[in-house]
């Protein structure tokens, strides 16, 4: 597609940060089989023998109720407050010790601030993707840096772009699938399309939820996806201070290259290179 007038889009990404997380319930269904990632945080943690765990765009908990009955305490920053409330209701329905682990706060990945520094900071699972543009990377990433522990790791995960789905026909429906509605009960047809902006590099996805009997609208969410492609997302953790130190392709480590499904880094701090001092003799002595 062409380029949208910039406010449009403002508004499409506004919207399209919020609507795909309104039903909770939906979206624990519809990443229900999705493990792989959890396991791969999970091991992180363990490795990095973490503490504590400040976790970004936590949602529902998907990651978080693990972690805590791993036996890490989690911080769980999010904005949507109904993912917010699934995540509160998985808490209290742990047990005592391991919900007594998790503090959850509403707040913006791109100015957040909690309590205290962490050895491990977490965004699974695209949060980042609804960074849309290089001053909300630069931003999330100094609330990263302010909050993590001298010697401490930021790790996250992003999509690679796709480019066959990138210029996909976005008329057409694509991906259906029928379901049963986790809430309701109703027989579901799923199915989704998007435009794609190569300039803002933003993917506005639409997803179709359309009874099955025909009865009733059909309910569209917006979603929208920051894309990072990854000599460019290399260069932004690099711009805010950071290096990284491993990087996969998915969640049981294979490389990163052609196919791969996600980017997965774990970066750290850089440490400032010494300047060379300046020789004072040399230029103009004999
Ligand atoms: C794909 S979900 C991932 C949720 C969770 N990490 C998981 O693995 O299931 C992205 C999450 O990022 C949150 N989010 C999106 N934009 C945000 C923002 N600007 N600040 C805080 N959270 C945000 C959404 O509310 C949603 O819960």
């Amino acid at each position: 597609m062409g380029r949208l007038p910039p406010d449009l889009i403002d508004n499409l990404v506004d919207a399209g940060s919020r609507e795909h997380y309104s039903d909770a319930a939906l979206y624990d269904y519809e990443y229900r089989r999705r493990r792989a990632d959890v396991t791969f945080y999970r091991e992180l943690a363990n490795q990095r023998a973490a503490k504590r765990v400040l976790e970004l765009g936590a949602g529902s908990g998907r990651v978080t109720i693990p972690l805590a009955r791993d036996g890490h305490e989690v911080v769980a920053v999010d904005q949507s407050k109904p993912m917010l409330a699934k995540l509160r209701a998985r808490v209290a329905a742990l047990p005592q010790a391991a919900a007594s682990r998790v503090r959850v706060a509403e707040g913006d990945l791109r100015d957040f601030s909690v309590e205290g520094r962490f050895p491990l900071v977490i965004a699974a699972f695209n949060v980042l993707e609804h960074l849309y543009t290089r001053g909300e990377f630069a931003a999330c990433l100094a609330r990263v840096a302010a909050h993590l522990a001298p010697g401490g790791a930021f790790a996250f995960d992003v999509q690679l772009p796709d480019l066959a789905w990138l210029i996909r026909d976005p008329q057409k429906r694509w991906a259906k699938t029928r379901f049963t509605d986790p809430t309701t009960g109703r027989a579901m047809f799923y199915s989704t399309n998007h435009d794609y902006d190569p300039v803002g590099q933003i993917a506005l996805i639409r997803l179709y939820y359309e009874p099955v009997d025909g009865k009733g609208p059909t309910k569209i969410v917006k979603l929208s996806q920051r894309k990072y492609f990854p000599a460019e997302l290399e260069a932004l953790v690099a711009h805010a201070g950071f290096r990284v130190v491993e990087r996969y392709g998915d969640f049981s480590r294979r490389p990163l290259e052609h196919g791969a499904e996600s980017q997965v880094l774990v970066c750290e701090r850089a440490i400032p290179r010494r300047r060379k001092p300046v020789s004072r003799r040399g230029f103009g002595s004999t």
